[in-house]
């Protein structure tokens, strides 16, 4: 896979990238505070898929932020635009392949928590995936990582008490739960988010538990954040609209940032 560009990335002098950023959502401002060494459209890169979503660029940025080497994905694709599994991990696994330990996951979701508001961040403890295909179905690459990957204990503890410090010191209130990957495009139905209310989920997506089960897989330490961008469906009496979760994101941009790369600087 992507053989020549891995070894592009890999000969690049001193750049080393420890950690890899997916941004999620109208997230993608925080490549605006790297200083960039290379910038790679993922059109350029061999057989990747194209980000088609709502603001997401679609490129993948080399460059330094916080002091440290880092790789950002600047959009994502996700399983609504036809994609396979596979094909959403594509990232994952480059950043595995040009030498990264750990991946930060972002993303926007909708809340479910009764506790929680338009514009708090969630600091993803664990996950649901009943309701999307594996990323890892099929012949298993035992390079990459084992057939049966234990589940345990998929968000790094020792990044989350990371994360949980760059809130505090940005002012923060970094909220805490449980994340629920649907393939979207549609939001849901009031139905369904009492349904995923009462299995547990805080908020709801289309997008990171894919990625992080593959991330796990080929043994990367995960930190996922998600913006709460709206209420989800039927806790407000109104109906959701893509642009405000990208206003959303827009408005919750500088907190972002300012957190994101204190985590890096820290890692
Ligand atoms: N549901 C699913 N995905 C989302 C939502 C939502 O309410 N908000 C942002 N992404």
């Amino acid at each position: 896979m992507l053989d020549d560009k891995i070894e592009y990335i890999k000969s690049i002098d001193g750049f080393k990238p420890e950690t890899a950023v997916i941004l999620g959502s109208g997230l993608g401002g925080l490549a605006d505070e790297a200083e960039i060494i290379a910038k790679i459209p993922y059109s350029a890169l061999d057989g990747f898929p194209v980000s088609t979503a709502p603001a997401h660029k679609g490129e993948l940025i080399l460059g330094r932020l916080g002091n440290k080497d880092v790789a950002l994905f600047n959009g994502r694709v996700h399983l609504y635009e036809g994609y396979t599994p596979q094909q959403v991990v594509m990232p994952i696994r480059l950043a595995k392949a040009i030498g990264a330990e750990n991946v930060i996951i972002t993303n926007a979701s909708g809340g479910i928590n009764k506790t929680f508001n338009t514009g708090d961040f969630m600091l993803i403890n664990d996950h649901i995936s009943f309701f999307i295909p594996s990323p890892l179905i099929g012949k298993n690459d035992e390079k990459l990582g084992p057939r049966f990957p234990d589940m345990s204990c998929i968000y790094d503890k020792q990044l989350r008490t990371l994360a949980k410090r760059a809130a505090v010191n940005n002012a923060i209130d970094l909220k805490e739960g449980v994340y629920a990957q649907l393939t979207g495009p549609q939001f849901e139905s009031p139905a369904e988010i009492k349904a995923l209310a009462s299995l547990g989920a805080d908020a709801v997506g289309m997008s990171t538990v894919v990625e992080a089960i593959a991330a796990k897989h080929c043994g990367l330490r995960i930190l996922g954040i998600s913006l709460i961008a709206n209420l989800a469906c039927g806790l407000l009496d109104k109906p959701l609209t893509s642009e405000e979760v990208v206003k959303a994101a827009d408005d919750a941009a500088p907190k972002f940032k300012a957190m994101i790369t204190e985590i890096v600087k820290n890692i």
